[in-house]
């Protein structure tokens, strides 16, 4: 039942190319009916040719054999051809749909799923849907009709001995299936522990860093090396299967086209048969033996396809849980305030991380939020962008619930430095100006400037067009932040989100991009999260938060004297900085 819902959706896929598969399958049925004429040719050749010495069939029968094979080269080429385009086409449909679908994830899918199992649904199970797709077609159709046409010549030629050839089949079939199936098991095991191969090199490469860090790189060599032996073990276990099986199979068949000759070649003799038979005769029991191994492999073809099939579907499966309603609206651009009403919210079935937070933020506010880490500030700032959906109680803009809006609408008016900077592969300027394709030349070297970037990025012998490695691995982490700054301010967004947007920053360059970002707060509604308050002082509101509560709100100047956890905080930091000083004199 299951099963047939997997074939019937990955039919939903092929329907679109149904007219080229049409075409596909008649060039199919037109090989195999021209190689079972192919085998009959034999007879007339032999018979007319070399026994009644005919001329005219002499002059006849070989262009009728050129043309014969011209014939069927064409329609073997096509329906080749089309296959492939039909079962390329196919891939290429599943992997948009799948990364689209994927994209249109929310982030707490992403946290749960693993990069390297994500990459290899969309590569290596997306390919072996397709390998399965065209070996399926190609088995039951020409293999099929072949093996049907081929057998239909046999016995036409000789039912006799083709009763004989019957009862001897399932002699060579028995070790195909046989060894099929070991195969099947061995080539599943393999895919598993190629996935585990790919997974340590992701791993491993991307984390590189810490292994020289903590010198564990005997370790990881190690651990590699034990996988791809125990891999080599597999494919060779594979390997000694399908070696042996073919010449078992040959053996079998010598065996069948020895009795065969005997009993045929008695006929012969005898003036039963004519040569012309006897030859055709064999030719096409031969000639069953490709197709009858094509046959074989349709099965695992079909587990494995149906098995990745489902892997993939899993995925294309699962509902985002921040989903735009049918009806969204438009958000018009913030005029009022930012409302968070009796908020909570919990990552899975954990305890809450965010506990019944009211909060008003008047547009044009700045408003600093503060607290000790794990508090939940990042994610209490996440819920306005709609990364997370609340999980209870509602959020605002200017009295609209933000589950009522296009997400497209309400990302567009916030722009956001988050904790840990995200960057691409790619040039400089094409990562400052991600998100904002029209920008021009002069306003992302003014966003440079304005993140106190543009001194670096000049020094660069490219300038502008370097290209900064995997996630910026080639600038340093306040680099990196300046960068992720500019991209801010080149967007222009009339919320700001800041999230230790200059924790990796220098004294001195944090005051110079604090100048820089007070600017940009300017006539826009901003959170800032910072862990050293000196950033904030200069905030219209503060709040502090602990265990996912405002336990205090106000300025710097009314918190100082209320001596909480605000003094606290800014006690331990004026003693750590003071310790500095005298550190550094
Ligand atoms: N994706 C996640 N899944 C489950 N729990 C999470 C996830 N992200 C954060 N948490 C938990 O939520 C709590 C709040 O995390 P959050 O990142 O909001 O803290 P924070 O106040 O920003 O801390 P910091 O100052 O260190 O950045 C933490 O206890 C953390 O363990
Ligand atoms: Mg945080």
């Amino acid at each position: 039942m299951n099963q047939k819902r997997t074939y019937m959706r990955i039919l939903g896929f092929i329907k679109p190319y149904r007219s080229l598969l049409v075409i596909a399958m008649v060039c199919m049925v037109m090989v195999s009916l021209l190689t079972a004429g192919q085998a009959y040719m034999l007879k007339p050749l032999v018979n007319e040719i070399f026994f009644n010495k005919d001329h005219f069939m002499l002059m006849v029968l070989p262009p009728a054999l050129i043309l014969l094979f011209f014939v069927k080269g064409i329609f073997d080429y096509s329906y080749k051809y089309l296959l492939q385009n039909v079962g390329q086409s196919v891939i290429r449909d599943l992997r948009n749909k799948l990364y689209g679908h994927i994209q249109s994830l929310s982030l707490s899918f992403f946290h749960k799923t693993p990069t390297g199992e994500l990459i290899s649904r969309i590569i290596s199970d997306v390919t072996l849907i397709q390998g399965a797709v065209s070996n399926v077609l190609v088995g039951i159709l020409k293999d099929t009709t072949t093996v049907i046409a081929l057998i239909g010549v046999i016995f036409y030629l000789n039912w006799r001995l083709a009763l004989i050839s019957m009862v001897l089949l399932p002699i060579i079939v028995y070790p195909i299936v046989k060894f099929g199936r070991k195969h099947r098991r061995l080539s599943r095991k393999n895919q598993q522990t190629t996935a585990q191969v790919s997974n340590i090199l992701y791993e491993t490469i991307t984390g590189n860093r810490i292994i020289k860090a903590f010198c564990t790189e005997t370790y990881e060599k190690n651990r590699f090396g034990a996988m791809l032996d125990h891999l080599f073990l597999i494919i060779m276990r594979d390997t000694r299967i399908k070696a042996v099986s073919h010449p078992l199979m040959e053996f079998f068949a010598g065996i069948g086209i020895a009795l065969v000759l005997w009993y045929g070649g008695n006929q012969v003799l005898n003036g039963v048969s004519t040569p012309g038979d006897f030859f055709a005769f064999m030719a096409a029991l031969i000639m069953v033996y490709e197709p009858l191994k094509g046959l074989s492999k349709i099965n695992s073809a079909l587990q494995q396809g149906i098995a990745a099939t489902e892997r993939v579907f899993d995925i294309l499966d699962i509902e985002t849980d921040v989903s735009e309603k049918k009806e969204a609206l438009e958000l018009p651009v913030i005029r009022e305030s930012i409302g968070f009403h009796n908020v909570s919210f919990r990552y899975d079935d954990k305890t809450m991380v965010i506990n019944d937070v009211d909060l008003q933020v008047k547009a044009g506010e700045v408003l600093a939020l503060v607290g000790s880490s794990g508090g939940g500030k990042t994610t209490l700032v996440n819920l306005i962008p709609r990364f997370f959906d609340v999980s209870s109680g509602s959020l605002t803009i200017d009295g609209i619930d933000i589950r009522d809006v296009t997400l497209k609408s309400l990302r567009k008016q916030i722009g956001i430095v988050t904790q840990q900077t995200i960057l691409f592969n790619d040039t400089v300027k094409h990562n400052i100006a991600y998100g904002s394709p029209d920008a021009t030349e002069e306003e992302i070297v003014a966003a440079a400037r304005a993140a106190h970037a543009l001194k670096f990025i000049e020094q660069f012998p490219e300038g502008f067009a370097t290209v900064i490695g995997e996630s910026g691995a080639k600038l340093s982490g306040g680099e990196r932040q300046r960068i992720s700054i500019a991209r801010a301010i080149l967007k222009n967004a009339p919320i700001l989100i800041l999230d230790e947007a200059t924790s990796s920053l220098d004294t001195e360059s944090e005051r110079e991009v604090q100048q820089a970002l007070e600017n940009l707060m300017q006539n826009r509604t901003t959170l800032v999260i910072a862990h050293r308050l000196s950033t904030i002082r200069n905030a219209d509101r503060i709040i502090v938060i602990q265990k996912g509560r405002i336990v205090e709100q106000g300025t710097h100047d009314t918190l100082l004297p209320q001596d909480g956890v605000y003094k606290m905080l800014h006690d331990m930091q004026f003693q750590n900085e003071a310790m500095q000083l005298n550190n550094a004199e």
